[in-house]
């Protein structure tokens, strides 16, 4: 089994869509890690694991304890780190965390948020050996600071600045770049401009590639459900069923059974 590495996923634009899912955890990671292209260990398990409101509140040893948990079950796939809120305000403290990130976990890469205003920073990290992926559009570590979720390319100006962004990043060094949340006209021009793949979640098709949070698609995490999200089993449904099924069980004493005793 090849392992994936950036150059693999580079090669991808124009050839093949790229697909990515997030994990957290050993066990996830080893279900996945056959079948998709990266896994990323997204800050969103601040929100889908720690039942927090964003993924403001994570921080580097928790973002270091989950990536190193995913690449303990990963062999093949790609794994990137996401970058917590305020671990990359500056040059010095993202090169910091950053290796710091390389140095405790097996990860290929590390993701951050953010365009132009960050070029500096990628340019630090690619020069002292870090792969970067970039993430534009909606940018949920902005949540609190944009005063909510704000789907974007919805006009000319915006589709400007993205693009810019995008390119931005590109020339910076990053290997690849997340569209999040953007209208898929603007995700699509976005995608034409670079060289480099762009991975969509809630910005169309025309993306190189998607990426969705496995709780959201596999029905685990069902208090709602974006728009975007496509749901491809009724996973909370599944686990409540079989659970109900244990505890009647062992209420009425038919588990266990003489084959689960010693
Ligand atoms: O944190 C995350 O899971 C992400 C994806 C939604 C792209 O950044």
């Amino acid at each position: 089994m090849k392992k994936i590495n950036i150059n693999s996923i580079k090669s991808l634009k124009f050839k093949e869509k790229i697909s990515m899912i997030t994990a957290y955890d050993a066990l996830m990671a080893k279900i996945f890690d056959e079948i998709v292209d990266v896994i990323l260990v997204g800050d969103s398990l601040s929100m889908s694991f720690g039942g927090a409101d964003d993924t403001l509140e994570i921080g580097i040893d928790k973002m270091i304890y989950h990536t190193k948990s995913v690449c303990r079950g990963t062999k093949r796939a790609l794994v990137v780190c996401d970058m917590p809120f305020g671990t990359y305000h500056n040059k010095k403290e993202a090169l910091k965390n950053a290796i710091k990130i390389y140095k405790h976990t097996k990860a290929d890469a590390i993701k951050l948020e953010g365009g132009k205003e960050r070029v500096d920073i990628v340019k630090e990290l690619t020069k002292n050996s870090i792969a970067v992926m970039g993430h534009i559009g909606l940018m949920p570590q902005f949540v609190r600071a944009e005063g909510g979720y704000r789907v974007k390319g919805k006009n000319e100006t915006e589709i400007e600045k993205l693009i810019e962004d995008a390119k931005a990043l590109e020339e910076a060094g990053v290997f690849c770049i997340v569209l999040e949340g953007i209208k898929a006209d603007a995700a699509k021009k976005i995608t034409e401009s670079v060289n480099i793949p762009t991975i969509g979640i809630g910005s169309g098709k025309d993306t190189d590639g998607q990426v969705l949070v496995w709780s959201d698609m596999l029905g685990f995490f069902d208090e709602f459900k974006p728009k975007f999200v496509k749901r491809y089993l009724n996973g909370a449904q599944i686990i409540k069923k079989a659970v109900k099924e244990y505890v009647q069980d062992v209420k009425n004493s038919t588990f266990p059974s003489e084959e689960y005793w010693y």
